[in-house]
């Protein structure tokens, strides 16, 4: 079998002083599509901005592709594939769906931009509106593409259903496995809504106490109501 595509080995970060993530161990398969649980302020965010290289890792090893990321900025983690959706999608505002999606690789050529904008045709339809113009699920669609236009080969995403009406959460869960399939990209979804997790992942992992805690194929999820109890505040 394969060398996993990421390898977290005892990782610890956080802020101040404090840990959020103690001693956090995670591998992820190349093509996987990973899907992290977890209650609200346990360290689902943390743990991907630790390994996008926006938090210093106090103590552990991260590695991606082959590569020692440990501590690496967060450029460096991008150029070696690494693509991320964050929370609350940070689209720039003021800039037009075609300028924020070059802001996703500035040597981004015109092919680049025609292709994440059929993912999204929405992105095509509205090219010259303002990325603040969007609805919510828009901004999400546009984050997502942006991530893409990099063609990285592990995308991480953090809460992308977060506030979005079901329909475009469906077309984003779509999407996603669409690209994951034909690309064999790597897939790393932090995420709360069931219905995106059930359409999206192979296997989800739930995080506690700055750990993972367990790990199931997803599958096994809706037939598991005692680790949605014991994991999650449903
Ligand atoms: N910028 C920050 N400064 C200090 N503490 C933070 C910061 N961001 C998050 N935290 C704390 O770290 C913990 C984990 O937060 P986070 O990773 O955002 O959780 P999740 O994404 O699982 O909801 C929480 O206790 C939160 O209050
Ligand atoms: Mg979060």
């Amino acid at each position: 079998m394969d060398k996993p595509v990421l390898e977290l080995d005892g990782i610890s970060a956080g802020y101040g002083t404090g840990l959020v993530l103690q001693d956090l161990s995670l591998t992820v398969d190349r093509g996987e599509v990973l899907g992290i649980m977890g209650r609200n302020g346990v360290g689902k965010s943390t743990l991907l901005k630790t390994l996008m290289g926006l938090l210093k890792v106090r103590s552990g090893r991260l590695t991606f592709s082959g590569h020692d990321l440990t501590n690496a900025p967060s450029y460096r983690v991008a150029a070696a594939g690494v693509g991320y959706v964050p929370q609350g999608r940070e689209v720039f505002p003021d800039f037009t769906i075609r300028q924020n999606l070059i802001m996703g690789n500035l040597k981004a050529r015109n092919d680049d931009i025609d292709a994440a904008m059929d993912l999204f045709p929405v992105l095509r339809e509205r090219a010259r509106a303002t990325g603040g113009s969007l609805s919510g699920g828009q901004q999400q669609q546009l984050a997502i593409a942006r991530a893409l236009i990099g063609r990285p080969a592990l995308l991480v995403l953090d809460e992308p259903s977060e506030g979005i009406q079901p329909s475009i959460v469906r077309e984003i869960g779509t999407t996603l496995k669409q690209v994951s399939a034909e690309k064999g990209m790597t897939i790393m979804l932090v995420e709360q809504n069931m219905d995106m997790i059930t359409q999206c992942c192979d296997r989800v992992v739930f995080l506690e106490g700055g750990r993972i805690a367990t790990s199931v194929p997803a599958a096994q999820l809706l037939e598991s109501p005692a680790l949605l109890n014991k994991y999650m505040a449903f």
